[in-house]
């Protein structure tokens, strides 16, 4: 599919994005070892969360979409069955990694397998802890590539050290954790989204985070509970960073999760020098909810990297568009996770930014952005397994004189497939 996009002569109004698809994964897989019946309000439907959807019933949990809600019918520990067949995860790395924490306690054997940009993304940084807690995982060479095969069991906890912060390989462990004998402490890097944490404890168990280690005990059953998921601010970020392309645009994000752990993109458009201020603030169920005006200001330009990657490390494509209508030269560093999410990112932004004429270099680990520059349309391809490289070409097109057509952008149903719609909601011609 492609996707045509002209000129905006501005940006400005109120949206909805989608619900978070971090919580929306969760809420399914815990709803599905819990006690009782789990009912999920403001349910992610896209194709990612689709597909853990699938995975659980194919292990024999029964799941309603009912009314605008999802019901889940929790099995509890040992409740899940042998699947008939192999669980397809789809694109999503979060399916496959969080499904694997599941599985490392089942004792039957399971196939994961995905489409052709997960067959490409490491789960060994999963496999490897899971294996010391005493699962059997079986990939593709070194870097246990899909499709994988899990043969769970009796699990022990673990102390595990991450070499590298990521919010899936944490909340795989703390999963088989949940199922293990004794306590399972992970020690991370740097902080990583805490959905996980914060849901387990609103389903009753007890997890300890102190700083950059979280632990638990596998003593209690997670109780099933409502869950509100609030709307996606690595959706919203397109619209967000929209408004701040031309000063005095202006948009309003409505009802998003700005949870501390994911809102690094606010930190840099403030940076930047657009203008963000958060509205009508809530916690809903141990998440922090607001809506999120910005306007766009002068822009300058700013250095992205260490601690501040985990809590914006989606948002990296479509700030690397705005560092290119930012006064001086922007670095993103301490980003190499970037290669090894559904496509090669920096690899990609790059040569598709300077397609329509961005002055962007490619570095080991993130990019060397100069700007202001004017960026001209023309055609650009999105890597047909990355719903976060379309958007952010399309959002291009906004600014880019003449028509941009974004070739390939099928994709991005895996999160948002409104997109379009919000699109053309806010952007007048
Ligand atoms: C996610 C964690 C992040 C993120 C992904 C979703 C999650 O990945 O990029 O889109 O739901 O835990 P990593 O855990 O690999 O950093």
């Amino acid at each position: 599919m492609n996707l045509s996009i002209q000129p905006a002569s501005r940006v400005q109004g109120d949206f909805f994005v989608p619900g978070n698809k971090s919580i929306s994964h969760r809420a399914l897989i815990f709803g599905a070892l819990a006690n009782g019946t789990t009912r999920i309000d403001g349910f992610l439907r896209a194709d990612d969360t689709l597909a853990t959807m699938r995975c659980l019933q194919h292990l024999g949990v029964s799941i309603r979409d009912e009314n605008d809600s999802v019901f889940v019918e929790g099995v509890g520990f040992n409740g899940l069955q042998a699947p008939r067949e192999v669980l397809d995860c789809g694109n999503s790395g979060t399916t496959m990694r969080l499904m694997m924490g599941v599985l490392a306690a089942c004792p039957f054997e399971t196939t994961l397998a995905g489409d052709e940009s997960l067959s490409r993304r490491p789960m060994d940084r999963v496999a490897i802890p899971l294996k010391q807690m005493g699962a059997r995982i079986e990939g593709q060479g070194e870097r246990c590539l899909p499709p994988i095969s899990t043969h769970g069991g009796a699990l022990k906890g673990i102390t595990y050290e991450m070499p590298i912060a990521s919010g899936q390989v944490k909340s795989a462990i703390l999963l088989a954790g949940l199922q293990a004998e004794g306590t399972t402490t992970v020690l991370e890097p740097a902080a990583t989204r805490d959905h996980t944490e914060r849901m387990l404890r609103a389903m009753g168990v007890a997890v300890e985070s102190d700083g950059l280690r979280i632990s638990l005990d596998a003593s209690v059953q997670p109780r099933a509970i409502e869950i509100q998921v609030p709307g996606d601010i690595s959706s919203a970020a397109f619209f967000l960073v929209a408004a701040c392309l031309r000063p005095d645009w202006e948009v309003t994000a409505r009802n998003i999760g700005v949870n501390p752990t994911r809102d690094g993109v606010l930190d840099v458009l403030r940076d930047m020098g657009a203008h963000v201020s958060l509205s009508n603030e809530k916690v809903s169920g141990g998440e922090e909810i607001a809506d999120i005006c910005v306007r766009g200001g002068e822009l300058k330009a700013t250095r992205i990297g260490g601690d501040l990657i985990p809590r914006l490390i989606d948002e990296l494509p479509v700030l690397a568009l705005l560092a290119t209508q930012a006064y001086g030269t922007s670095t993103i560093r301490d980003a190499g996770e970037m290669r090894v999410k559904e496509s090669d990112r920096i690899e990609v932004i790059t040569r598709e930014l300077r397609k329509l004429g961005a002055q962007i270099e490619e570095q080991p680990d993130g990019m060397t952005i100069n700007g202001p520059t004017p960026l001209a349309g023309t055609t650009v391809t999105s890597p047909s397994g990355d719903h976060r490289i379309a958007m952010t070409l399309a959002i291009a097109g906004l600014i880019a004189e003449g028509e941009t057509i974004v070739e390939n952008a099928q994709a991005i149903t895996s999160s948002f497939p409104d997109f379009k719609q919000v699109l053309e909601q806010i952007q007048q011609q």
